[in-house]
């Protein structure tokens, strides 16, 4: 039974409550957050339930009071980005496996000395970036592997929204707490771009600016060389009417594979469209049970790792120059 202690208890908080308390193999045992009043649960994702089941979890008000406390055998990293240093090597050093929000950090030497503490500890260091395990984007990562449908010609992904007004304290409005829109949306489909096809020989980005001055609205073009196009679009500068939207359309050789709001498809050269089958579940569920694979036993196939992370948040900071 792995013993998890989660710290913030805003919306990826409760989204990891949930998921931990769905599994067998785990407890919660305990909680932090710093407003005693905590429980934001709206984000962009629908997540399946409103409500915080706290029966038998103890409540802390900081991550020192709860690791002094507990026994633990990991944590879920859940707070605003600033703090995920400080926080994910105080739980390496206490002796605990991590499972760290995206993005990993606010810049490429934090992202260093997290790997570094991972090592020194020996522990299982993960940052949670779902969307690598987001059933209709690894069927893409799958497709792209397999060549089924011949060789990526063009690749484009989105991820449109208005900004975060869930947080009470609109932490995410202050990019010194968050990196700004960049580093919280965009890192999503820079990430899972790196993780189909490498890392690019360089990037290039175009941004609208939000009222504060702030990069609100990118558009990134990756070079992977003649014969490939690659582009991603972030924005936090949609309506509020608009909701949230994320999506690709992937132009392989032989067929074309959309995600938009009619879900995925794929669009033969001959014959009808149709939705390929896929895994069932949510990201924020898979990349759970991958974490509780690695913290139970040998680790299978890397779909995550430390390194790829500080790669993400290094190439997210590039679009902002
Ligand atoms: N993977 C995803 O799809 C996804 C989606 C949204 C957010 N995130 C990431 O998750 C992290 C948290 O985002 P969120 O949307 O849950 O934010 P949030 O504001 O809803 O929650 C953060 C929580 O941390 C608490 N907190 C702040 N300082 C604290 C401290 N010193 N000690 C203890 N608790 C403290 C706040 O009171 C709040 O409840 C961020 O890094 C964000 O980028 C990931």
């Amino acid at each position: 039974m792995i013993r998890v202690g989660i710290m913030g208890m805003g919306y990826m908080g409760g989204v990891h409550l949930r998921n931990w308390q769905a599994r067998e193999d785990a407890k919660v045992v305990a909680v932090c957050d710093i407003n005693p009043a905590f429980g934001a649960t709206q984000g962009n994702i629908e997540t399946g339930g409103d409500g915080l089941n706290l029966d038998g979890v103890a409540v802390y008000r900081s991550a020192a009071e709860m690791l002094a406390a507990e026994t633990l055998d990991a944590v879920t990293v859940a707070l605003p980005t600033h703090l995920h240093k400080a926080a994910t090597i105080q739980s390496l050093a206490a002796g605990l496996h991590v499972l760290c929000e995206k993005p990993m950090a606010l810049s490429v030497q934090d992202c260093d000395e997290m790997i570094a503490a991972a090592k020194t500890a020996g522990k299982e260091l993960m940052i949670a970036h779902c969307i690598r395990f987001w059933p209709e984007y690894a069927w893409l990562k799958s497709a792209v592997e397999s060549e089924a449908f011949g060789a990526v010609k063009a690749a484009d992904f989105s991820r449109l929204a208005s900004a975060p007004a869930w947080s009470a304290d609109s932490w995410f409005a202050n990019p010194a707490k968050s990196g700004g829109m960049a580093l919280d949306l965009h890192i999503h489909d820079l990430d899972f771009i790196q993780y189909l096809f490498g890392a690019p020989a360089a990037i290039e980005s175009e941004h609208a600016a939000l009222a504060n001055g702030q990069p609100g609205h990118v558009v990134s073009r990756m070079d992977y060389g003649a014969g490939k196009v690659v582009t991603a679009t972030a924005s936090w500068m949609m309506p509020p009417s608009f909701g949230f939207r994320m999506g690709f359309r992937v132009v392989f050789e032989n067929a074309a594979a959309v995600l938009d709001g009619d879900g995925l498809m794929v669009y033969p050269p001959e014959g009808d469209a149709y939705a390929p089958e896929r895994h069932v579940g949510n990201g924020y569920q898979r990349e759970i049970e991958y974490f509780a694979a690695r913290v139970a036993g040998p680790a299978g196939k890397d779909v995550i790792t430390p390194e790829q992370a500080r790669e993400s948040v290094r190439l997210t900071l590039e679009t902002m120059k």
